[in-house]
């Protein structure tokens, strides 16, 4: 189906007005990086992304749900296999609570394999005496505090794109290979977690899982054949913020001959990057992956219509998830109006909620923190808003880890202001730690049940 305009190119955007854009400070060198990536190999396959854009459209006509979630920022140096092996069991463990609470199937995309890239209100940072320019995330430059550290460089990009590959390649060992196999239900119940009280809630439904296996074994039913017990699909999806590397990772599908951005199965537009003239709406309006868009609280409905006329002009269920960031309050008086202007133009769109961006504040002492409570209390305004106008609430969208790091405040083994400085090693946003994600997974299936 024809979604490229007809006068699209992958460069086009070059011509347009555009925010958040990295200053390369050595051209000669951009264009070398942008080569380099061109004629790199895809990290993704078309057919993958269309996939994930019937997935979508699953949700989009309420039949399915979405999760999204992982790292504010990735780190270069924070890549082992074990921390990418720790995000994989709590989007697992939540998965299988949301699953196993709403009957519905669950459609799992990571913010990972390409998260490394961040839009910053301010361009500068004051570190003591000396002004730096801010830390825009490891695929532009630096978060040393030094002004070498901070200099963009885009050679960064195609470290970028290895270690995406890198991930990617254990993302799918892991998710194809036996490690995801729903009969290990319990071994991703890691010990930090097993003890606290969510941690032997999920215990309780993994014991009920086996136990439902046990039973469908006993009545004859093969097991070992049925491939959606033993793999799942882990989406890959990332903010496309820096151009340079989204345009060098665009191929023209050979069966099909459209364009797709192979740097992810999924790609969002952000709050600070959405204008319907610039620079990354025109790029995105090109490719045919399933797009995100986030929504602030200032977004008008004619504004979104506009984009969703832009990025999804043929309808197609799938195609385009809207990412609503408001804050619970600020969600009760605008969302509603959105949904209905929605609703009236027939635009097909997958409703997803950002708890997270929206809900950030500093501590006393000056640390950057949210509060679970504020997070959950979104999330429950978030449902009733829809159902109340009779729209899908369809998804959310989270910053977690895996570690046991301790950056939001609360959830029922409670993070207290005191113990943030214990282990606080976000790169950028506070993340939920494993026992709050988890705590936050039986909130949310409670919800959809409901
Ligand atoms: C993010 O998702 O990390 C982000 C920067 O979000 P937003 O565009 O909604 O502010
Ligand atoms: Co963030």
């Amino acid at each position: 189906m024809a979604v490229t305009p007809a006068t699209w190119t992958p460069s086009g955007w070059r011509g347009r007005p555009a925010r958040h854009l990295p200053e390369w400070p050595d051209e000669a060198a951009a264009d070398a990086a942008l080569a380099r990536l061109k004629a790199l190999p895809p990290l993704v396959f078309a057919g993958e992304a269309r996939d994930l854009q019937a997935a979508l459209g699953e949700v989009s006509a309420g039949r399915a749900f979405l999760l999204q979630a992982g790292d504010c920022a990735e780190s270069f140096r924070d890549f082992t296999a074990v921390s990418i092996r720790e995000k994989l069991k709590i989007l697992l463990q939540m998965s299988v609570v949301m699953i196993y609470g709403s009957a519905l199937p669950l459609v799992k995309v990571g913010r990972i394999a390409g998260q490394f890239a961040k839009p910053r209100s301010e361009s500068v940072e004051r570190i003591g005496d000396t002004e730096l320019p801010s830390f825009f995330g490891h695929m532009v430059n630096d978060d040393g505090p030094t002004l070498e550290a901070r200099t963009p460089d885009p050679d960064r990009m195609v470290q970028a794109y290895h270690q995406a590959a890198a991930t990617l390649n254990l993302l799918r060992a892991f998710t194809k290979g036996g490690f995801a196999d729903l009969t290990q239900v319990q071994m991703w119940n890691q010990e930090f977690v097993a003890s606290a009280p969510e941690g032997q809630r999920y215990d309780a439904v993994a014991t009920e899982i086996e136990r439902a296996l046990g039973f469908m074994r006993a009545c004859g039913i093969d097991l070992v054949d049925a491939p959606q017990l033993h793999q799942v699909d882990v989406w890959t999806s990332h903010e496309g913020l820096v151009l340079d590397y989204e345009e060098g990772l665009t191929r023209r599908d050979s069966l099909t001959g459209d364009w797709y951005d192979c740097s992810a199965h999924m790609l969002w537009i952000g709050e600070r990057t959405r204008q319907p003239d610039g620079a990354h709406v025109d790029f995105f309006a090109g490719v045919h992956n399933p797009l995100g868009v986030k929504v602030g609280p200032g977004a008008s409905a004619d504004e979104l219509l506009e984009l969703c006329e832009r990025l999804n002009p043929m309808r197609i269920p799938g195609r385009l998830t809207l990412i609503v960031r408001m804050g619970a309050e600020a969600l009760r008086q605008a969302l509603p109006a959105l949904l209905q202007a929605l609703r009236e133009s027939e635009h097909p769109v997958v409703w997803a909620c950002d708890p997270m961006h929206a809900n950030m504040f500093r501590t006393a002492s000056g640390i950057k923190t949210r509060s679970f409570d504020e997070i959950m209390a979104e999330v429950v305004t978030f449902f009733s808003v829809c159902r109340a106008e009779g729209a899908w609430p369809g998804g959310i969208h989270l910053e977690f880890t895996g570690e046991d790091v301790t950056e939001c405040l609360g959830g029922s083994a409670a993070v207290l202001e005191e113990e943030l400085t214990t282990r606080y090693e976000s790169l950028c946003d506070p993340r939920l730690n494993a026992r709050q994600s988890l705590d936050l997974a039986f909130r949310v299936a409670e919800l959809m049940r409901s």
